[in-house]
């Protein structure tokens, strides 16, 4: 049995991969900031799933979720974090107030950041291997006009997982993103009509992406199979980005 950290499981792709590890026979642990109707749900169903309120981003708080999914967990050992609550914000950067882009990068990126220190942190107490897996995205390498500040917060998520990834290696811990090209869920859902089309027209597989498209990643860099691959950002976008 292993216990798996998903941070921002309670909608979208999130909400996601915490069903498609539950399916896999983890132990799932999340948080979000506002509990859902899901997160009820999936808690009667599975006595193996708990959720937790907690604004990613703040580092107190974040320790104190990963304490309490630990101590919840009892003696399934933790084996692996998915770093995916995220924000987005759209505005080009000159109008865009520093407040707004200060709690973004806080959120996507220092907020990931914590909860990887604190994860890795619980590794080293248990002196065992794990996983790390950093939800990104293809706007972190190619840019996207009005999403300056999400751009930076995700290429700075992959220079994490690289990073960490060499840090990390040698106690068999792998570190990895994953980067989604447009998705269905409610993050995309301010996206006007014609940008939507836009994206359909110029992505291969003439289609946004699904959380569905995303999740068998997610379980396969959590496998054995995948004990070799590290430091990677692994694209998963239709095509868009060829
Ligand atoms: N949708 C896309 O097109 C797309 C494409 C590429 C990458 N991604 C990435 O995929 C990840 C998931 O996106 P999504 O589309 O599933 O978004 P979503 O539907 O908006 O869900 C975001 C999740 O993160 C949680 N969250 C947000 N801020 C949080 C905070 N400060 N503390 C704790 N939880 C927080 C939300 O819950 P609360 O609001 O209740 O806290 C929710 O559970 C993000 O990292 C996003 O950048 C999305």
């Amino acid at each position: 049995m292993k216990h798996v950290i998903v941070s921002g499981g309670s909608k979208g792709l999130g909400l996601g991969i915490v069903k498609s590890l539950l399916q896999n026979g983890y132990h799932v642990s999340t948080c979000s900031r506002t509990k859902t109707n899901a997160m009820t749900e999936l808690e009667d169903i599975y006595s193996c799933f708990q959720w937790f309120p907690c604004q990613i981003g703040d580092a107190q708080q974040t320790a104190d979720f990963v304490k309490s999914a630990c101590e919840w967990a009892q003696d399934v050992p933790l084996w692996a974090v998915i770093n995916n609550a995220g924000v987005a914000k759209e505005g080009v950067l000159a109008s865009f107030p520093n407040l707004e882009s200060d709690d973004l990068l806080q959120v996507n990126l220092n907020g990931a950041l914590y909860l990887a220190r604190e994860v890795l942190r619980v590794f080293l107490r248990q002196n065992s291997a794990g996983r790390i897996v950093n939800i990104s995205s293809i706007i972190g390498t190619r840019g996207y006009t009005g999403l300056a500040a999400y751009s930076a917060s995700k290429a700075g998520l992959d220079g994490l997982t690289r990073a960490l990834a060499r840090e990390n290696g040698r106690r068999n811990i792998t570190v990895n993103s994953i980067a989604p090209g447009y998705l269905d869920t409610e993050m995309s859902s301010t996206l006007s009509d014609n940008k939507r089309q836009q994206i359909i027209r110029r992505t291969p597989m003439h289609r946004l992406g699904s959380v569905d498209d995303i999740t068998p990643a997610v379980t396969f860099l959590l496998s054995d199979g995948a004990a070799f691959i590290t430091g990677q950002t692994i694209t998963i976008d239709g095509g868009i980005t060829n």
